[in-house]
């Protein structure tokens, strides 16, 4: 952004700062002067209140979303020479998770929602198939009962890749309610803390006793590892400004969907997402698709507005896995087309409608 003022950002968390600093300094103090740091009662209280909040009944917090979804392998016992079904277009997390575990990752390409095309997910599938990871990209929730269908018939489990979503539902439930779900609580998420962190829901109790341990050295409570384990946990800190930041969470994903439908509303020439059947989006990213991408993103930079890309190179073409063979031709154009603007709960709807009138005049 050398040489532009950005004065409307993608993302920017100040703002929300200012409105709860009173609470979370209080809460951060707290923690300090209880003198408890891992393991004690605001990430257990977390844990109580985030599984409370997407209806499953228990949770696990983890030190990032990342790990949330390796513990989930681990814990689905996946491991060297297992398959692993997910999307073309994600973060990659979604996919080193899937590597950290010696599995094979095996991509679909997305549909024009920027989610696993079901469409294509069946012939993914092989005997090797563990588990399918379904990503609910930008905050867009995944076709779950054609993948929960296509997941019964073949005898494999699925693990949500929430990351992005928080507050989506499906038919009505959160994502990562009915399956185990991956949440990431990294500062730019729906609900960030003020560090990384990360989550898992589910509604197996030995599953949740299982996740536990891999996340203390595979101990229950002694200093006796049962198996290999981990060092990941989430710490009081990120808990207690979480158990802040939760209670909001409903009124800043309304305000995410309003600001979209402002968007949807004023913006002209450009592909606006669409949400899905039976979804509730919510919005952790307003990705547009646009001819002339680059030119369009400078033109907004020099007019103040920061803008990202999420993403610009799909997971095969990363260096990272090489391994990955295939071709995903959805997921490469979007790459050269797709733009992420500015998208917070803070916005203001002047500042929403001024990003439109300069991404309009552009395409003019
Ligand atoms: C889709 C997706 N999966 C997984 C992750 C990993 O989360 P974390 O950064 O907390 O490890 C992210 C975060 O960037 C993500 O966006």
């Amino acid at each position: 952004m050398q040489g532009y003022v950005i004065m409307i950002p993608q993302f920017e968390l100040r703002r929300q700062y200012s409105s709860l600093k009173k609470e979370l300094d209080d809460a951060v103090l707290s923690v300090m002067e209880s003198g408890v740091f891992c393991l004690g009662d605001n990430v257990a209280k977390f844990e109580e209140e985030f599984a409370r909040f997407v209806g499953a009944k228990h949770c696990v917090s983890v030190a990032s979303g990342t790990d949330a979804l390796i513990l989930s392998l681990r814990a689905s016992g996946v491991g060297s020479g297992d398959e692993v079904v997910t999307v073309a277009n994600t973060a990659s997390p979604t996919v080193m998770a899937v590597l950290a575990v010696s599995a094979v990752p095996v991509l679909v390409d997305c549909d024009e929602f920027y989610n696993i095309d079901v469409k294509k997910l069946e012939n993914a599938i092989t005997k090797k198939t563990k588990i399918i990871i379904p990503v609910h990209l930008y905050g867009q929730p995944c076709d779950m009962d054609r993948i929960n269908t296509l997941a019964k018939k073949h005898g494999v489990k699925i693990v949500e890749d929430c990351a992005q979503a928080h507050g989506a539902t499906y038919k009505g439930k959160h994502v990562g309610a009915a399956n185990t779900g991956c949440f990431s609580f990294y500062p730019t998420k729906n609900l960030g803390a003020y560090g990384d962190g990360g989550a898992i829901t589910t509604n197996d109790a030995a599953f949740a006793e299982k996740l536990k341990m891999l996340r203390a050295y595979g101990q229950k409570g002694t200093y006796d590892s049962k198996f290999f384990g981990y060092n990941s946990r989430l710490d009081e800190m990120q808990a207690a400004i979480l158990r802040v930041k939760l209670k909001r969470l409903n009124g800043w994903v309304e305000r995410r969907r309003e600001i979209a439908r402002l968007y949807n509303k004023n913006l002209q020439g450009v592909d606006v997402p669409r949400e899905k059947e039976g979804g509730k989006h919510a919005y952790h990213l307003y990705v547009i698709a646009a001819k002339g991408r680059d030119a369009l993103a400078e033109h907004l930079k020099k007019k103040g507005i920061g803008t990202k890309v999420h993403y610009p190179v799909p997971i095969h073409r990363q260096g990272a896995f090489s391994m990955i063979k295939g071709s995903y031709p959805r997921s490469e154009e979007n790459a050269t087309k797709i733009l992420s603007l500015p998208m917070f709960p803070e916005l203001t709807d002047e500042e929403v409608l001024r990003v439109c009138r300069e991404v309009n005049a552009f395409v003019k």
